[in-house]
C-alpha cells in the first residue's frame, strides 16, 4: 500500500460562501496523519464569510472572488486551481453555481454536501421543507457534482430521524453533526485505498 505523506496527499481546495463548519471539519480531518487529502487553498465568493478567519487559524492560502463577472471569476479560479495543482475540489456550503464549462474542468473531481436525502429537495431550505412536509426521516448526502444542481452520483448518505418536537433550527443543527461525520468518511471511501 502507496503511504500518503504530506507531499503525495491530493491537493484539496475548499470552497465556501458562509459559516465554515464543514470547512474546519475538513481542515482538521486532512490533519489526521491517514487522511488523504491536504487543504491547500480556500475559495469564497464572499469576503465577509466567517469560514474565512479558519484559512489565518491554520495557514491556508485563501482567494476571494466577486462572481460579477461569472466566467472571468471562474477563469481566474482555473487558474489558481493550476497553479496551486489543486486535484480536489469540495464545496462546503458554497452557494454559487459552477457552470458546464468549470465543471467539465474538474469532472468527477468536484463533491458537495447537501443538507437533505437527495434527490430529496434540491436547492435551499432543505430543512424548513423538510418539517412542512411533516418527514419522518432527512439527512445528508455527499455526491459528485455535475451540471444540474443536486443531481451527481451520490457517495454517501446519512439518515436522520425528525422528532415532532424539531423545528427547521433543531434539524440542522442535528443534521450538520452528521454532515462532519459524513464528508470525511465520503473522501476515505473514494481515496484511502491509494
Ligand atoms: C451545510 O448544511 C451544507 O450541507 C450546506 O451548507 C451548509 C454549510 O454549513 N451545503 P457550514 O458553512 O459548513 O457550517
Amino acid at each position: 500500500m502507496v503511504k500518503l505523506t504530506g507531499s503525495n496527499k491530493i491537493k484539496t481546495a475548499i470552497f465556501i460562501s458562509g459559516t465554515g463548519s464543514n470547512l474546519k471539519n475538513l481542515i482538521l480531518f486532512s490533519l489526521t496523519k491517514r487522511s488523504p487529502i491536504k487543504i491547500n487553498l480556500i475559495i469564497s465568493n464572499n469576503k465577509k464569510a466567517k469560514g474565512l478567519n479558519y484559512a489565518k487559524q491554520y495557514k491556508i492560502k485563501k482567494k476571494i472572488y466577486d462572481f460579477n463577472n461569472k466566467k472571468n471569476t471562474e477563469d481566474l479560479i482555473l487558474n489558481e486551481l493550476k497553479k496551486n495543482k489543486i486535484n480536489l475540489i469540495c464545496l462546503a456550503g458554497f452557494l454559487k453555481i459552477l457552470s458546464k464549462k468549470f465543471i467539465n474542468n474538474f469532472s468527477g473531481k468536484i463533491l458537495n454536501i447537501h443538507p437533505s436525502l437527495l434527490p430529496k429537495y434540491k436547492g435551499l431550505n432543505t430543512h424548513e421543507k423538510a418539517i412542512k412536509n411533516k418527514d419522518k426521516y432527512s439527512g445528508c448526502t455527499i455526491h459528485f457534482v455535475n451540471s444540474k444542481l443536486d443531481s451527481g452520483k451520490i457517495i454517501l448518505q446519512k439518515k436522520v430521524k425528525i422528532l415532532k418536537k424539531d423545528n427547521a433550527v433543531t434539524l440542522k443543527k442535528k443534521i450538520l453533526k452528521q454532515e462532519h461525520l459524513l464528508y470525511p468518511r465520503a473522501i476515505n471511501k473514494l481515496f484511502s485505498n491509494l
